[in-house]
């Protein structure tokens, strides 16, 4: 069973990026030094994930919030990774991701798992950063990855660039398009605030029994949650108040 993590999340999966590194040099010829992965880890710590084998017993630690795996101070074996970010500074000015690295080790190809992390990729860099599109490079002979992106996820080619690289072989310069999974905000809030309103109109809170009947104490309805605008957050100044009245 393979569990794809964010490769920094809380609590932080930081820990896997030597594992991270050993994949891409047994896949790739194009090799980081460890900083720059961890330069990606904490610069975009939503936009890489990495696919790691599930222990056969479990995970020996607790689980993390939302029930995900808790890898800290773990080592699963780690199967295939992507390394992304937004670019710096957009020649175009357009902000928008980019794909440093993917790869899966060849015991575990054709399983999907270059989709699922390429998706993921890709939704958080809209979601979070909202980001035009996404870009990659791709060696003009690598089949596979063409296919992969091309075909199944719906990337075109931007341009060929010479000599791209060191080898002298020319790279696909490949973008896809993401404003269409751009998250609207401002419609998602108006809704969480319409569902508490109808929440608290709903809200039946019964007869008190037990001990709780005997009290006089009234029973105070607090508000919670995304509801709760940055107008309830402003502290009221009661002395002001009190002297007015
Ligand atoms: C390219 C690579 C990441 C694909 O990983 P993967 O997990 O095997 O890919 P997936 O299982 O998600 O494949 C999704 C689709 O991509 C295409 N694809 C993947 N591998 C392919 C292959 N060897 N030949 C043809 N098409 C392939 C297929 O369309 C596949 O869908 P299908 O299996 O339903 O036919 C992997 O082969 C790899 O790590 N290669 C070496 C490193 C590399 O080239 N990285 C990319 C650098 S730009």
């Amino acid at each position: 069973m393979v569990d794809i993590v964010p490769l920094s999340s809380y609590p932080s999966n930081i820990d896997l990026l030597p594992a991270i590194q050993t994949c891409n040099i047994t896949n790739l010829p194009e090799n980081y030094f460890l900083k720059y992965y961890l330069y990606h880890a904490l610069t975009w710590p939503q936009l890489s994930f990495v696919a790691v084998m599930r222990p056969r017993n479990g995970y020996t630690k607790h689980t993390g919030p939302g029930g995900s795996a808790d890898l800290s101070g773990q080592y699963p074996k780690v199967v295939g990774y992507v390394l992304a970010k937004m670019e710096e500074e957009p020649t175009d000015g357009m902000q928008h991701g980019h794909i440093t690295s993917l790869s899966v080790m060849r015991t575990h190809r054709r399983l999907g798992i270059a989709e699922r992390l390429m998706r993921m990729s890709q939704r958080a860099m809209a979601e979070s950063h909202r980001a035009h599109y996404v870009s990659l490079h791709v060696r003009v002979s690598n089949n596979a990855a063409l296919r992969l992106y091309r075909d199944t996820l719906g990337f075109e080619v931007d341009k060929v660039e010479s000599k791209y690289y060191a080898d002298g072989e020319d790279a696909y310069a490949m973008r896809m398009d993401l404003s269409g999974m751009w998250l609207d905000w401002s419609e998602i809030e108006k809704q969480d605030r319409e569902r508490a309103k109808g929440d608290e109109k709903d809200a039946d809170e019964g007869e008190p029994v037990g001990e709780m009947g005997k009290k006089d104490d009234k029973m105070v309805r607090v508000k919670v949650g995304r509801g709760l605008g940055v107008g309830d957050l402003v502290e009221r100044n009661e002395a002001q108040q009190q002297s007015v009245s």
